[in-house]
């Protein structure tokens, strides 16, 4: 299959792709992602085909609008709502119950939908022109970093799937928070652009799940069943040191071998020259890091490094996130200082 490379101008063509069952990578705020017709099985079918993804796994469903969410969901409450008004359209699912018109291999056959209104006009455009929500993972190859620009997703995607539009690099640079908001208190299953402190602003209390923080033990069951996969790692083993910055340069600089590669923030680029080196973005700016962290585990894919070293971020804010998927890439192979 030959894939088409699409602009923002292309609506009408990206939402015919939709409407026929095709395969079209989406440009959004938080990762491109592979969408396919929500309400159509077999279009479904296809993405889980294309990524190499287990069946198990859940997809989240698109919408250009809050006013859609009736449609396939049920039981609706008052938080939803809530938090649609101030968070929607931007990088924040909700896990509500479904109606029986969202197919089971949209769920996973759970009853029970991940809904999310994305940050990205033209996708919603799209959405609306095709007349059907688009069901959307992230579009890397499963187990591969999210891709954050429409080059990433081609590395995977090239020749799977019909077409991508390309609506230039994404702004948050990490996937969605996903908040279950079928149980009380309502629980955070993925941390996210839309962070933890700004939730809980809206609803009070929120549980955070343990898969946030640590690794699953063999048999255990994550709220979310993507969050038990091997996820983001790059081929060469990552190791995360954390701890105060100047401290943590150092650590890697003393352990680090002849052909490692190093994540870092900027400000410490300079005491790895030599070395292929990824940056994050300087220490304070954590919006910075959730843009790079991604694209800096998938460069050193391109180039041959034995292994990976990573300054850790903080972990407040959007650096939950940042921290959640660069330890997931590590496998939490994790060095305190
Ligand atoms: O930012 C995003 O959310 C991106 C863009 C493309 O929208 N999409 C994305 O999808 O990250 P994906 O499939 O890579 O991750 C969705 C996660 C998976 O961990 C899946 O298990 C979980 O959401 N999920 C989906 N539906 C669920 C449900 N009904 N209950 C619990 N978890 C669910
Ligand atoms: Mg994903």
């Amino acid at each position: 299959m030959n894939t088409k490379q699409l602009t923002t101008k292309d609506i009408e063509l990206a939402a015919g792709i939709i409407a026929g069952g095709g395969l079209l990578g989406i440009p959004t705020e938080t990762v491109y992602g592979l969408g396919a017709n929500g309400l159509d099985p077999r279009a479904v079918q296809s993405i889980f085909a294309a990524k190499g993804r287990p069946q198990d796994n859940p997809l989240i469903l698109h919408i250009p609008g809050a006013d859609w969410l009736e449609q396939y969901c049920q039981e609706i409450p008052a938080a939803a709502r809530q938090l649609a008004g101030k968070f929607w359209p931007g990088p924040l699912t909700m896990i509500l119950k479904r109606k029986d018109n969202v197919p089971d291999a949209v769920t996973a056959g759970l009853d029970t939908v991940g809904m999310r209104c994305p940050d990205c006009a033209v996708t919603r455009q799209v959405i609306a022109a095709a007349g059907v929500p688009i069901a959307a993972p992230s579009g890397n190859a499963s187990g591969r970093p999210s891709p954050t620009t429409a080059a990433a997703m081609l590395e995977d995607m090239e020749g799977k799937i019909d077409a991508i539009l390309d609506g230039g690099p994404c702004q948050v640079g990490v996937e969605s928070t996903i908040i279950d908001l079928t149980v009380t208190p309502p629980r955070l299953l993925r941390p996210g652009g839309v962070t933890l402190e700004e939730l809980e602003e809206v609803l009070g209390q929120v549980e955070v799940d343990e898969a946030v923080r640590r690794l699953m033990a063999p048999g255990e069951q994550p709220k979310a069943p993507g969050m038990k996969y091997r996820h983001y790692a790059p081929k060469a083993p990552v190791t995360v040191v954390k701890g105060p910055p100047e401290k943590t340069a150092e650590y890697i600089l003393c352990h680090m071998g002849e052909k490692s590669g190093v994540i870092c923030f900027d400000e410490f680029r300079e005491g790895f020259s030599g070395y292929p080196v990824e940056t994050l973005g300087p220490v304070v700016d954590q919006r910075a890091q959730a843009r790079h962290i991604f694209e800096a585990l998938r460069a050193f894919d391109r180039l041959e490094v034995t292994d990976i070293w990573a300054q850790s971020p903080a972990d407040t804010g959007i650096g939950l996130a940042v921290t959640n998927r660069l330890n997931k890439a590590a496998g939490f192979r994790i060095i305190e200082l």
